[in-house]
């Protein structure tokens, strides 16, 4: 009786209050991840948490005239799902799927892993990759869940045709969503979009690339699939096995059993892990820069650590991902890189003008330069800024310092990075909405006499300082990028 008073209340009135248990999600393999949804209505408004193995947090919704509207409180305008009562039980729409919640006992939960506590702190050895930032590809910004091993052989077919390869971009990284199920062992089996990763792996690398692939220190995921919670030394031997070279490690549903000043035992778990391998693996920590991890990330074996949340293709978000690297520019150096998270250039959604301003920021703040878009069509003008070899000279730069912002307007902001031999890249961005003419002044270059060459790295001209300052007009969220000094060009 005590739980059927407990169970969700429904039908007359049609209050939504209460748990109620479902699945919002099929892994890739047909294995249905438990929900719980716990609201509270109270007139039209509704509050509540959201669980699974992977995620704990809050939604809030409305019931107006009955009918429910589900919204994660971080994002209001995007619907989570939307639904209805029928009879006992909640009939919810979710990602155009038509899932039935049913009332659930309150003793109902999600099984939490038991607690590992993590290991004492160690430096871990540097593993002596990425001198200069990673570059190459990772199929997250695009492809999200629709990846697969046909998907990743193309790819890696056209970093070659492409020339991508030739000019830099070396590993093809698969993210999240290739996670099958644990065998009686424990070993980590890829799912069936990924039937075979060692092969795919010899595949990748008889191009001349490098594979990378996507885990989590938590149970589960930000996809929700299968993480190495409890079993970092076994993935970390299985990707091995496997032949990757570059792991990208998403702290996810970890952030369910850890605080955030455990995060540095956490992370040096695998780094340990990695190590012990005994093979080259380069170790990309992705945390969203908590407890700042710039500050610890080379002593757990990381060669480069996320800064920020997720980009998205639009102006507002790349370029608030690179103002957010200003406070870590000390950090970043050969072996240990910050990052604001991956390209989006030749996603469509930014002008051509904004990728060419993204890559060159990118560039200027020495990140790495991980391309997010399908490279089996890319248009002229996005090969030309992915491949443009005099920006990426400045981000491959061997001195591996990280921009810093040396001035700003309303209207405009100006970086400035030192290069080995004594030369700066230097790039204005106007930010206002029309067209503006840029200056650089000589004097704000920090150079040890006047500039000796100067050359524009999009133009790909030799341009000359006039009493001290060059100046050009570039459209709106274009950018002045210059190389100055004397190996310019
Ligand atoms: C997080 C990461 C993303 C991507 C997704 C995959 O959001 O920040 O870069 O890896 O998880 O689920």
């Amino acid at each position: 009786m005590a739980t059927l008073l407990a169970m969700a209340s429904c039908g007359a009135g049609q209050s939504y209050t209460g748990k109620w248990a479902g699945s919002q999600k099929t892994l890739a393999d047909g294995e249905v991840d438990l929900t719980i949804l716990q609201l509270t209505q109270s007139g039209d408004h509704v509050t509540g948490t959201m669980k699974t193995l992977g995620f704990r947090g809050p939604i809030m919704g409305t019931a107006t005239n009955g009918h429910l509207h589900l919204m994660a409180p971080w994002n209001p305008q995007s619907t989570l799902a939307t639904g209805e009562l029928t009879g006992k039980d909640l009939h919810l729409v979710w990602d155009h799927r038509s899932l039935v919640f049913k009332p659930a006992p309150a003793a109902e939960d999600i099984p939490m892993p038991a607690y590992i506590p993590p290991p004492p702190l160690k430096k871990v050895p540097y593993n002596g990759l990425a001198k200069t930032p990673p570059m190459g590809w990772n199929s997250w910004n695009l492809f999200a869940e629709k990846i697969d091993d046909a998907t990743v052989r193309q790819i890696a077919d056209a970093m070659v045709t492409s020339g991508m390869r030739d000019a830099g971009y070396i590993y093809v990284n698969i993210d999240d969503t290739w996670e099958g199920t644990r065998d009686a062992q424990g070993n980590l089996r890829p799912n069936h979009k990924f039937p075979d990763m060692k092969a795919l792996a010899d595949y990748v690398h008889s191009k001349g690339l490098k594979l990378g692939i996507y885990s989590s220190p938590g149970p589960r995921t930000c996809g929700d699939y299968p993480g190495s919670y409890g079993h970092e030394k076994q993935d970390a031997e299985t990707f091995a096995a496997w032949g990757i070279d570059y792991l990208k490690y998403d702290w996810c549903s970890a952030g369910n059993i850890y605080k955030n000043d455990q995060l540095q035992a956490v992370y040096q778990k695998m780094g340990e892990a990695l190590e012990q391998t005994g093979r080259p693996i380069v170790f990309s920590l992705c945390e969203y820069g908590l407890g700042h991890v710039e500050k610890w990330g080379p002593d757990v074996g990381g060669n480069l650590w996320r800064t920020t949340d997720d980009i998205r293709d639009e102006w507002a978000s790349m370029i608030g991902n690179a103002h957010r690297q200003m406070a870590t520019a000390p950090y970043a150096g050969p072996g240990h890189w910050n990052d604001p998270d991956m390209l989006e250039i030749g996603n469509g959604h930014m002008t051509d003008v904004e990728y060419q301003t993204h890559m060159s920021l990118w560039s200027l703040l020495a990140a790495p330069l991980l391309a997010g878009n399908d490279i089996r069509h890319m248009s002229q003008a996005t090969k030309d800024i992915l491949m443009n070899r005099e920006v990426i000279a400045i981000d491959q730069d061997p001195l591996g310092k990280q921009a810093t912002r040396i001035a700003q307007t309303a209207e405009s902001e100006t970086w400035l990075k030192p290069l080995a031999h004594g030369g700066v890249a230097v790039g204005v961005i106007n930010l206002s909405d029309g067209p503006k003419t840029l200056t650089v002044e000589a004097a704000d270059l920090k150079l040890p006499g006047p500039p000796t060459r100067a050359r524009n790295l999009w133009t790909h001209r030799d341009v000359t300082f006039t009493h001290g300052a060059y100046s050009e007009t570039v459209p709106s969220h274009g950018i002045l990028l210059l190389r100055v000094g004397p190996h310019a060009g």
